[in-house]
């Protein structure tokens, strides 16, 4: 018998005695979307109607954080449940000429239940690094599909990019010096430059196949699609182009709504929508830099690149028809922990290295309380002599270093600004969270008040004890770039990169 067929005769039994297989996930990640953006977190003129409808038949988190204010360090870590600083996806983000990327000796959930006998395929946004011949791809990280940009859209001209309606550009220029945008199906390029007009119906067409084919197959599945909204610059299709009141963002956003509709419709039209747990979340705050083009974090403060709670505190949804009991949950959690509550319900064993994720599968499924409860902020720039910037420890949250950033700029507060530079708090700024969600008032300010006294002798301990037992790969990004590892379609043609063109 292969492990598939034992899988599915192991499933089976396990049917019989408690009514349950391996359940099949969905993980849902937007780029540059904040806390204040969809209408279930509030937002007065975003149209987000499915994930609405996935909140209110879910269980939305009010205290949900990613590890990183950028790209790549929060995607390494939603994958392999691992702080960056431990797979060396740190300073800043990965570039189309990186050498670097994430180290195959990673374990990524992918790989994790592709072991366990699921059929594994992504869809978007990989930001995770290419490298000589696709080294890095997700096809060496478990999943045995993929189509999509391999990083951020603004990482090469777009300028000259078709936008809906047709002949209309896109809105600004990108990175001009890079490549022209490629589209991957595998290891292959399938188009370059991008379609942005046709790209997410294009994803959507590949995720339904894939969900049918392993639903056909009876294979429980894993599909992970990483969107590439909210990101600059703002993008979406025909059907969605003008039908929000929030002007291109909101455009955008709709789109990424839609594609949540259509994953969960294809869940429903298989009828395995009590067997299949989708998770949506983003991997860090707004871009406030594009202005009304940015996201907002609503109420919290600062956006991306910082470790103000707008960086870092993202909305997330959890559903699962008839076993995550609708709500909504303030319980600590973090995409740290995504790994571990998903090797929980499907039943694999961990992968043998640190991790810094809790399983959350009782809060999910009885309703818990949550087994983190410590929040560690590294910023973009990690610098081990420094390491975090803040801790948060139940509703308390202490800032040991504080500083602006250029993508948390133009929002009134000067904090945010990159003019705000890197400064040293000790004694730390001390905030309730529960009451001062939007850090406004210093607990600290004057003096620190008796009763506070062991909480802030509490949170430098917990540092202490968190620095100490930290270690810092060796930086996959300060491994620097080589021009000639850019992808391009035709691979013979001068002057690259403008005749990567196909
Ligand atoms: C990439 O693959 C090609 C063709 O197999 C090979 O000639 C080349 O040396 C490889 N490049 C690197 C850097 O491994
Ligand atoms: C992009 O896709 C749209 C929709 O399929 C199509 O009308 C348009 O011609 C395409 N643009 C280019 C440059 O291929
Ligand atoms: C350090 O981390 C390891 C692995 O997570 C853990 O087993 C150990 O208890 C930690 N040590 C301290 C002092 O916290």
């Amino acid at each position: 018998m292969t492990p598939c067929t034992l899988l599915i005769f192991g499933c089976l039994l396990h049917l019989a005695v408690v009514l349950s297989c391996p359940p099949n996930i969905i993980l849902i990640f937007a780029d540059d979307l904040g806390y204040g953006d969809l209408g279930c977190y509030g937002h007065p003129t975003s149209r987000t109607p499915n994930l609405d409808v996935m909140a209110a038949r879910g269980l939305r988190f009010t205290d949900f954080y990613t590890t990183g204010a950028v790209c790549s360090p929060s995607r390494s870590s939603l994958l392999t449940g691992r702080f960056q600083t431990r797979t060396g996806v740190y300073p800043g983000v990965f570039f189309p000429s990186s050498v670097g990327g994430l180290p195959l000796s990673e374990v990524t959930i992918a790989e994790m239940l592709q072991s366990q006998g699921y059929v594994t395929a992504m869809a978007g946004k990989w930001h995770l690094g290419l490298g000589a011949n696709g080294t890095f791809l997700p096809t060496r990280q478990g999943f045995q599909h993929y189509l999509g940009v391999p990083y951020s859209h603004d990482q090469g001209p777009c300028q000259n990019l078709t936008c809906f309606p047709p002949n209309t550009q896109c809105y600004g220029t990108c990175d001009l010096g890079e490549t022209l945008l490629p589209v991957f199906l595998d290891e292959k390029i399938l188009q370059q430059p991008v379609n942005f007009t046709e790209l997410v119906p294009l994803y959507e067409q590949f995720s339904k196949k894939f969900i049918r084919k392993s639903v056909s197959q009876k294979k429980p599945f894993f599909l992970y699609y990483a969107s590439h909204h909210t990101h600059y610059p703002q993008f979406a299709s025909a059907r969605y182009t003008g039908h929000s009141r929030r002007g291109k963002y909101g455009d955008a956003l709709l789109e990424l709504d839609g594609t949540v509709g259509e994953l969960a419709k294809s869940v429903w039209e298989m009828g395995i929508q009590d067997n299949t747990l989708i998770i949506f979340t983003s991997d860090n705050g707004p871009e406030t830099m594009r202005k009304e083009r940015g996201g907002s974090s609503g109420h919290l403060k600062c956006g991306k690149s910082t470790t103000y709670e707008g960086g870092l505190r993202e909305p997330a949804i959890m559903y699962w028809e008839g076993k995550i009991k609708p709500g909504v949950t303030s319980e600590l959690a973090s995409t740290l922990d995504i790994l571990p509550t998903v090797a929980s319900l499907a039943g694999a064993p961990l992968p043998k290295v640190t991790l810094d994720g809790y399983d959350l599968s009782k809060l999910l499924l009885n309703g818990e309380k949550s087994p983190r409860s410590n929040f560690y902020y590294y910023p973009p720039s990690i610098d081990p002599t420094r390491g975090i910037h803040a801790l948060r420890m139940g509703k308390y949250k202490a800032h040991f270093y504080t500083q602006g950033a250029f993508h948390s700029e133009t929002t009134p507060d000067p904090d945010c600004h990159i003019t705000a530079l890197l400064t040293e708090r000790n004694p730390p700024l001390l905030f309730d969270l529960d009451t001062d969600p939007a850090e406004n008032y210093n607990l600290l300010e004057r003096f620190i008040p008796k009763e506070l006294e062991p909480i802030v002798n509490a949170i430098q301990n917990e540092r202490e004890r968190f620095l100490q037992n930290m270690t810092y790969a060796e930086s996959e990004i300060n491994k620097g770039k080589d021009p000639s590892l850019r992808p391009c379609c035709n691979p013979a043609c001068t002057p690259k990169p403008k005749c990567c063109r196909c």
